[in-house]
């Protein structure tokens, strides 16, 4: 064995020059494979005499570790300039578009609703979903134990306090915070996402969505809310809507009403979705009672005011047909996908 051998190889190696992966794959079987000139090298380095292993052993290895790693480096270099030269490549060629998203109808309504409230000059309030006892029953005139606090099952957040926390169970409490900060007249809507513990249906779910509103000042009558439901009614479900008002319970509103509109699918005739009525109920309401308007320290003999409070999803279901709540939440691309148009704004 000779040194001489060993570092003609080496320098073959350095100055070896490859332009395909054809010819790389040459190379290594001429070096490496079964019958390459360095493997032909280590099977002679089996057969030196002892003295000799010492010296060539080290330096055999590193041959064959240099050819490994120029093979490699070849091998990269092949690669890539075969991607370059590949005359398919369209360089000039527009990405592949992004998939848009649509709005959820939810959110939809929740828009028009504002934008009808925006236009009557009311503004927009939002306030916490983890809430206190306080603002969500207590200052709207539920006494500790009221039957009434059964109508909503709550979700709380924290017991055994006097004031425990809980998730919202209407966006009521954010009026609370609005009267507390704000000067009469007061003029807001507020819309949010809510939490009852319900058993989830076609028809209920445990988190839905209201917007509710509020208008305190001098001289505001029945006949003033009336004439706003009758409004936003109109705007939001065509000129023709008529609505009617049934009397109704709230701790926080005397008197209280719910609020029906005409179907505006049969007209009056009677269709399977207003069941054979001819009216849909969408809201509750009610003059703000004057308990709930003294405890945020607003004067009640010299003010009153009118609340209203609707949820998102049923409106969306008359308005689209919908026939199960469950869709809002469980984010089915094809039922999404049906909203595309009406998200154009
Ligand atoms: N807070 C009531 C609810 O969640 C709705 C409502 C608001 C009723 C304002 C009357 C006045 O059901």
């Amino acid at each position: 064995m000779k040194q001489e051998d060993i570092d003609k190889i080496a320098a073959v190696l350095d100055d070896l020059k490859c332009r395909t992966l054809k010819e790389v794959e040459e190379a290594r079987v001429k070096f490496l494979g079964k019958k390459g000139e360095i493997t032909a090298l280590f099977d002679e380095f089996r057969n030196i005499d002892r003295s000799e292993k010492a010296t060539f052993g080290k330096v055999l290895n590193e041959l064959k570790q240099k050819a490994i790693a120029r093979i490699e480096e070849l091998k990269m270099q092949a690669i890539d300039d075969g991607a370059a030269k590949d005359t398919k490549m369209d360089l000039t060629l527009p990405g592949d578009p992004f998939e848009l998203g649509s709005r959820h109808p939810v959110s939809i309504v929740r828009q028009e609703i504002v934008d009808i409230f925006r236009k009557f000059g009311y503004d927009v309030a939002e306030g916490p979903e983890i809430e206190d006892d306080y603002h969500v029953f207590e200052a709207l005139n539920f006494p500790p134990n009221h039957p009434a606090r059964d109508m909503q099952d709550t979700f709380f957040v924290s017991v055994g306090h006097l004031n425990p926390l809980l998730l919202r169970t209407h966006t009521s409490s954010v009026q609370v915070r609005t009267m507390e900060k704000m000067d009469v007249p007061i003029r807001v809507i507020c819309p949010g996402r809510v939490f009852r513990n319900e058993a989830i249906s076609a028809r209920a779910h445990c988190i839905f969505h209201q917007v509710e509103g509020l208008y305190i000042d001098e001289n505001v009558t029945f006949a003033d809310l009336k004439q706003a439901i009758l409004l936003f009614a109109r705007e939001m479900f065509g000129p023709d809507t008529q609505i009617r008002m049934r009397p109704s319970y709230f701790p926080f509103t005397e008197p209280s009403a719910e609020v029906d509109v005409s179907c505006n699918i049969c007209h009056g005739k009677g269709c399977n979705i207003c069941k054979g009525t001819g009216w849909l109920e969408i809201l509750g309401c009610g003059m703000v009672d004057p308990n709930v308007l003294e405890a945020s320290g607003i004067d009640s003999k010299r003010y009153s005011g009118f609340a209203f409070g609707m949820g998102l999803e049923r409106i969306a279901m008359l308005k689209w047909r919908v026939n199960d709540l469950r869709h809002y939440f469980e984010n089915d691309m094809r039922f999404l996908h049906e909203f595309a148009s009406a998200t154009e704004v």
